[in-house]
């Protein structure tokens, strides 16, 4: 009977030499592994063999398994060892990697985070308030009533219910202003909204960093000294700013910023990077209307403004000529910063 067994065994072993697949390894273990296959039959034998033979044929049987089993695991360990080879044949693995492509940060964050840890150097906390306003916090509390024309210009995205998208950051001036006590010294930067035409300058959305500085004893030249300081400290010392009285709502003397901008192969040129003023004394009596207080009482305290374009400064920043660039996301572009 083990005689009958090492025949089995010697045959399962030499077929299962000669596989050259996966596919006829497999087909071998069922042959002679499985529940039908050849070992079971053997096994099934068991029963016919006379009792002191018992032994001796359960441990042929054990060892023909084993050898079955060892035998197809060098022969699978044999064919994947061929088949990595073959995967990688006519491969150089010593050229050097391709280069990873590496992400980065879009220009807009690095010159906000920049803009942002300069103003904290400054003494300035971050402040923040929602993109979907109400028409009070926009306008009216600005000293911008209904039938004002800065508001037409500054006609926007109305939802039902008269809110709006905001025109501008200098909402959160407000919402501080509603929360907080003076001294109060924050920099809001925020996405603002406008029906404006896309053209290489606009973008009906568009970012924007606003400040708010209100104490005892706030100076106008408090804001020409601190955002001089700004904007050299973002653009390097030799940055020349021009300060161009205009009219805000809600600064009184109101100016606009403007600082050189470089081309290479360019003349030049002036360009407008942010308003700013003195905080009109309407704008803290409504804030007083609204606290039911007097902590803003224009008697008490004074302050000023400002409002930057962060898509402005970016364009300064690296001399882009086209605010579009900032939102095509192409990667050509975005792979210079
Ligand atoms: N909100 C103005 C704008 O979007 C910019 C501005 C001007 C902000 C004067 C200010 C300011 O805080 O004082 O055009």
């Amino acid at each position: 009977m083990s005689v009958e067994i090492q025949k089995i065994q010697d045959e399962a072993v030499a077929g299962i030499s000669t596989a050259t697949d996966e596919r006829a390894l497999e087909d071998a273990r069922v042959a002679y592994l499985g529940k039908k296959g050849t070992m079971a039959a053997a096994s099934a034998g068991m029963r016919d063999v006379p009792n002191e033979e018992k032994p001796a044929f359960g441990a042929a049987l054990n060892a023909a398994r084993k050898a079955i089993g060892d035998a197809l695991e060098s022969k699978t360990a044999e064919l994947q060892d061929l088949a990595d080879k073959k995967s990688v044949e006519g491969i150089d693995v010593t050229l050097p990697a391709r280069e990873l492509a590496q992400g980065g940060l879009h220009p807009l964050t690095i010159i906000k985070d920049r803009a942002i840890q300069i103003l904290r150097r400054m003494g300035f906390a971050l402040a923040d308030g929602p993109e979907i306003e109400t028409e009070f916090h926009c306008f009216d509390a600005l000293n911008t009533p209904d039938d004002h024309p800065a508001r037409n210009e500054k006609d926007t995205f109305y939802f039902d219910g008269g809110k709006l998208l905001r025109t501008h950051t200098s909402s959160v001036q407000v919402r501080t202003m509603e929360q907080t006590t003076p001294p109060v010294r924050i920099i809001a930067p925020g996405s603002a909204y406008r029906r404006d035409d896309v053209d290489a300058t606009h973008l009906p959305v568009f970012n924007q960093l606003e400040g708010l500085y209100v104490d005892k004893d706030v100076k106008l030249g408090d804001l020409k000294g601190t955002l001089e300081y700004f904007l050299q400290a973002m653009f390097g010392d030799n940055t020349e700013v021009r300060f161009r009285p205009h009219f805000f709502p809600f600064t009184e003397p109101s100016f606009e910023i403007d600082v050189k901008l470089h081309v290479k192969g360019e003349e030049p040129k002036w360009i407008e990077v942010a308003g700013c003023g003195m905080v009109d004394p309407e704008v803290f009596s409504s804030i007083c209307g609204q606290r039911k207080d007097d902590v803003f009482d224009p008697e008490k305290v004074t302050g000023y403004a400002f409002g930057m374009g962060l898509d402005r400064l970016a364009m300064i920043q690296w001399g882009i000529k086209d605010i579009r660039a900032l939102i095509e996301n192409d990667v050509r572009f975005l792979a210079q910063f």
